[in-house]
């Protein structure tokens, strides 16, 4: 019935957006942050992930995120990415706003992808400004710790993402407001919606009259506000909404 009803919505919808969080790439192995058996159940999110200890002691961040670097560049696509990237080419999502850093849903085919907090595919030098891909970095994380740039040997490299503390990309914070300010349709989906700015993206949308449908493995905050909400695997629910779309 639930599934139904989402895809009715979808198929009716002229502007529906997507905003995914890091429950879309649980089933690509990628753990999340929140929930069950998330990243910050074993560390605190500011000591580890924050631009001021960061900054402090590059590798403090670089030790956790080594390990989290490494599954996130072996993972690949599961088929809730695939199924959202089928929504997008059969036109029922005009785009997909997403707070994971992972890339996994331009690697399964999703073409207009907002990354609110940023890509963790690439490194930037915060001394000399040199960029260079994350996989480069990881191979020498065995033996360099923290990493050092090639250019200038600074120790300051810095995934390009939004740590905690650190402004959002502005060009992606407005194109992801000015989507959900004329969307028809928000699909959320794998997140606990408790960090802001990104939580506050459905809820432009609904102020602005869109129907909202939820798509998470256990409830979320925003639950009482969603007009359809499926508590589900997500790579199980949307390939099954894709396919009653025609997506
Ligand atoms: N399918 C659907 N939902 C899932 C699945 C799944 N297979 N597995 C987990 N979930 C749900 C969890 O129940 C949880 O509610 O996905 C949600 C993930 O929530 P978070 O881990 O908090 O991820 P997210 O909402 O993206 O976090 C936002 O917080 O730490 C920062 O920068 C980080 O971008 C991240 C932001
Ligand atoms: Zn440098």
């Amino acid at each position: 019935m639930t599934v139904e009803r989402a895809a009715e919505l979808l198929s009716t919808a002229r502007r529906a957006v997507a905003l995914t969080g890091a429950g879309v790439s649980a089933e690509s192995g990628i753990p999340t942050f929140r929930g069950e058996g998330g990243l910050w159940a074993k560390y605190d999110p500011v000591k580890v992930s924050s631009i001021d200890t960061f900054l402090a002691d590059p590798a403090s961040y670089w030790r956790v995120s080594r390990d989290r670097g490494r599954v996130a560049l072996a993972a690949k696509p599961n088929p809730g990415h695939l199924a959202l990237a089928e929504l997008e080419a059969a036109g029922r999502l005009v785009a997909l706003i997403t707070q994971n850093t992972d890339g996994l849903h331009q690697d399964s085919g999703s073409k207009r992808v907002i990354e609110l907090h940023g890509s963790g595919r690439k490194v930037v030098c915060l001394d000399c400004g040199r960029v260079e891909p994350r996989s480069e970095v990881q191979e020498r994380l065995d033996v360099e710790m923290p990493p050092r740039c090639r250019q200038c040997g600074g120790t300051r490299l810095k995934p390009t993402v939004v740590l905690f503390g650190e402004p959002m990309p502005a060009a992606a914070v407005q194109e992801a407001f000015e989507l959900a300010r004329n969307a028809d349709v928000i699909l959320v989906v794998g997140s606990s919606l408790v960090v802001y700015p990104a939580a506050e993206v459905p809820l432009v949308a609904l102020r602005a009259g869109a129907r909202m449908i939820v798509v998470n493995a256990e409830p979320t905050p925003f639950d009482r506000f969603a007009h359809v909400v499926i508590h589900g695997r997500s790579g199980e629910v949307l390939p099954h909404l894709a396919a009653l779309t025609g997506g």
